[in-house]
């Protein structure tokens, strides 16, 4: 079996459902409203165990009711929750997202994840050291993301940087990682460039190996220099919360399959997270990526 650890944050999404956005100063009704468990950490571990890996979570939850649940949601996936700390006295961390005509805004605030500490990735360090990949996004400390980079290029198992939200990083993290994972604004923000740069341009002058996401596009990623598009995979969007999450666990649960088979699975299962509300209720099984596949061939 697959096995992965992720390094990254656990949240609770509140979920508003609306007809457009709000501009500064504006109330408008909405049409509903979710409590949901995310955070980017937690979505991908999800999204991997449904994919059939064997995953266990370095992470961090309040002491809350929201703590409670997540935890309990975590477990039900049968994720290791063996390095999620519970703190005292601290809030789990949320998001507040809004959801309209199928994109979305969101505001995380941390609390726990801010919290999550190099210790704990040292200390998953027998876990890590089995994993066949380790997944790590940018909702924790920046020195835990760091240790995570190195801790895995020390033993050996590629680390895939979800360099979500993005902020710029040293050049030496970016060649740490077996793949980096941006979307075009992510990579323009990783490289201190102009958003509007092509993004074949940002993708060459990125110092580590990228696997840029495009949405409904699908992806692209390099092959001894070539640049190459994998399509995206038709379907009707409800929320595109978690189709980044998606794609990642895809891609480090098939990375063992060779890069351009991952990307692709990776893109299928993405495509089918966007059918529900909520960041893991649309996350498939591996039985329906590979009907997917076998519907939509290419
Ligand atoms: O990537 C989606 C996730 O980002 C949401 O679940 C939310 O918690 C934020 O972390």
């Amino acid at each position: 079996m697959t096995r992965i650890v992720v390094v990254g944050s656990i949240n609770m999404d509140l979920v508003t459902q609306a007809p457009r956005f709000v501009g500064p100063g504006e109330t408008i009704l909405g049409e509903r409203f979710l409590t949901v468990p995310g955070g980017k950490g937690a979505n991908q571990a999800v999204a991997a165990a449904r994919l059939g890996a064997e995953v266990a979570l370095v992470g961090a939850t309040g002491d809350d009711a929201f703590g409670q649940q997540l935890r309990q949601g975590l477990a039900a996936e049968n994720i290791d929750l063996t390095h999620t700390i519970q703190l005292d006295d601290c809030a789990s961390g949320t998001a507040s997202i809004t959801v309209a005509g199928g994109e979305n805004q969101i505001i995380v605030v941390p609390a726990a994840n801010a919290r999550v500490t190099p210790a704990q990735v040292e200390q998953a360090q027998a876990l890590i050291t089995r994993a066949d990949a380790v997944l790590v996004q940018m909702e924790i400390p920046l020195e835990t993301v760091e240790a995570t980079l190195r801790l895995g290029h020390r033993l050996g198992v590629p680390v895939i940087l979800n360099p979500a939200p993005a902020q710029k990083l040293p050049i030496e993290w970016l060649q740490l990682a077996r793949y980096v994972t941006p979307n075009q604004h992510e990579l323009a923000i990783l490289l201190g460039a102009d958003p509007d740069e092509d993004f074949h341009a940002l993708m060459q002058r990125s110092p580590g190996p990228v696997v840029l996401t495009r949405g409904a596009e699908g992806a692209w990623y390099r092959e001894q220099g070539e640049p190459i598009h994998q399509h995206g995979f038709n379907v009707a969007v409800v929320d595109s919360t978690g189709a980044g999450d998606t794609f990642n666990a895809a891609l480090a649960v098939f990375l063992r399959e060779g890069l351009s088979i991952a990307v692709r699975k990776a893109c299928a299962a993405a495509a089918l997270s966007v059918g529900k509300l909520g960041a893991q209720a649309g996350m498939p099984t591996l039985h329906e990526v590979e009907a997917l596949l076998a519907q939509q061939p290419g």
